[in-house]
């Protein structure tokens, strides 16, 4: 089943490509978005929620937070992102007006089906984002929409998580279109950079044996800090997770502008730091922000590894290495950032002679609350 992979991990990173275009397949027509699967949910209803609630764990819910940028800067609807067992036990504020989408590779992971079954009881309405035909989860949502990335092996969720990004943009541009939140021109553009996405997940698949020899390198690194900032946040907090459940290295993602807030004090002489740089075309002007945050942690002696897009010049003073991703518009950055820190954890994981695709304590679903 492997084919001539090592691995399964190594496998499903690099089906990628198609797990994004696959997700695509049939649902943009006509520069519009289709998804059949929503049609229990009217323009009407689309166009009355108040606020969309995410519900997810571990990777499913950092591609919840990804897409909290998106659905937000598009549909102009307000958006929480909560780890599903603390949603559950919290009492929240949930009515006819609030949308509950859930995220999960497997459909079957208990505390996201409680938190699911907890919110329609509450009248929400409910939609699953969900990798696995028939799972448990989209039988208990008002609705599904599948992500196709084909089955996931590996314990650790790689392509399962650039289609929930893809799946849950998708969604986010419907109900832009439907909420006249966004013109023609606007959505259409949105969803040409979306189809270009597996195209450049290719490419940054090119990067993999420069990732290889830094995993290498580091192969006795006790510590790893990953720093991102808007939509590279969550995936510093994907490498982290990735680092931690992989290679059994302690690793923590922070937002980068949180730094001087108190993350700073642990930068020490040698600990490597991976930054996720946003596109110099940002337009919030955040990468001249980040990149003084490199200067910074580097001036104290971190070792840098940036991950920046192709072209991007004012890293290279500051950064010991610098991986490349192609241009991108910020928001579609995340699919492409992923890949790299990906591939690192999974290479240390090798380098280490752990076992890639079953690490230790650890089951790939996770039906007990
Ligand atoms: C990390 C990982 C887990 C899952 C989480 C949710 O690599 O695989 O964090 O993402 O347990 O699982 P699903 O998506 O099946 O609900």
């Amino acid at each position: 089943e492997k084919g001539g992979w090592s691995s399964f991990m190594r496998k499903e990173v690099s089906e990628q490509p198609e797990a994004v275009a696959n997700t695509l397949r049939g649902r943009v027509v006509d520069g519009a978005v289709v998804i059949p699967e929503l049609e229990g949910f009217g323009d009407d209803e689309l166009r009355g929620i108040r606020r969309i609630t995410v519900i997810a764990c571990g990777t499913a819910s950092y591609a919840g937070m990804v897409a909290k940028y998106a659905i937000e800067q598009w549909a102009r609807i307000p958006v929480e992102v909560e780890l599903s067992h603390e949603f559950r036990y919290r009492e929240p504020v949930l009515d006819a007006d609030t949308l509950v989408v859930s995220i999960s590779q497997s459909g079957e992971t208990m505390d996201t089906l409680m938190a699911v079954k907890y919110a329609r009881e509450q009248g929400a309405r409910t939609i699953s984002i969900c990798n696995t035909q028939g799972a448990t989860i989209p039988r208990e949502s008002d609705a599904v929409v599948y992500t196709h990335a084909g089955p996931e092996v590996a314990v650790a969720s790689t392509k399962a998580f650039v289609a929930q990004i893809t799946a849950l943009y998708l969604f986010g541009l419907h109900l832009a279109r439907v909420r006249g939140t966004l013109g023609e021109a606007e959505l259409a553009a949105q969803l040409a950079e979306l189809t270009a996405v597996p195209e450049k997940i290719e490419q940054v698949l090119g990067e993999a044996g420069k990732v290889a020899q830094l995993a290498h390198w580091m192969a006795d690194t006790r510590s790893v800090l990953f720093l991102g900032r808007h939509v590279g946040y969550p995936i510093a907090l994907e490498g982290a997770l990735k680092l931690k459940e992989l290679a059994y290295i302690h690793a923590e993602g922070f937002a980068a502008g949180e730094l001087k807030h108190g993350p700073i004090a642990l930068i020490e002489p040698g600990l490597p730091v991976f930054v996720v740089v946003p596109s110099p075309r940002h337009d919030r002007s955040l990468h001249p922000k980040v990149v003084s945050n490199i200067q910074e942690i580097r001036a104290r002696g971190a070792r840098v590894i940036a991950i920046a897009e192709a072209g991007d010049a004012a890293v290279l003073p500051f950064a010991d290495e610098v991986v490349r991703i192609p241009l991108a518009s910020p928001l579609f950055e995340p699919l492409l950032a992923v890949v790299p820190l990906q591939i690192f954890a999974m290479e240390l994981s090798q380098a280490k002679g752990l076992d890639v695709d079953q690490p230790r304590n650890l089951a790939k679903s996770v039906t007990v609350e």
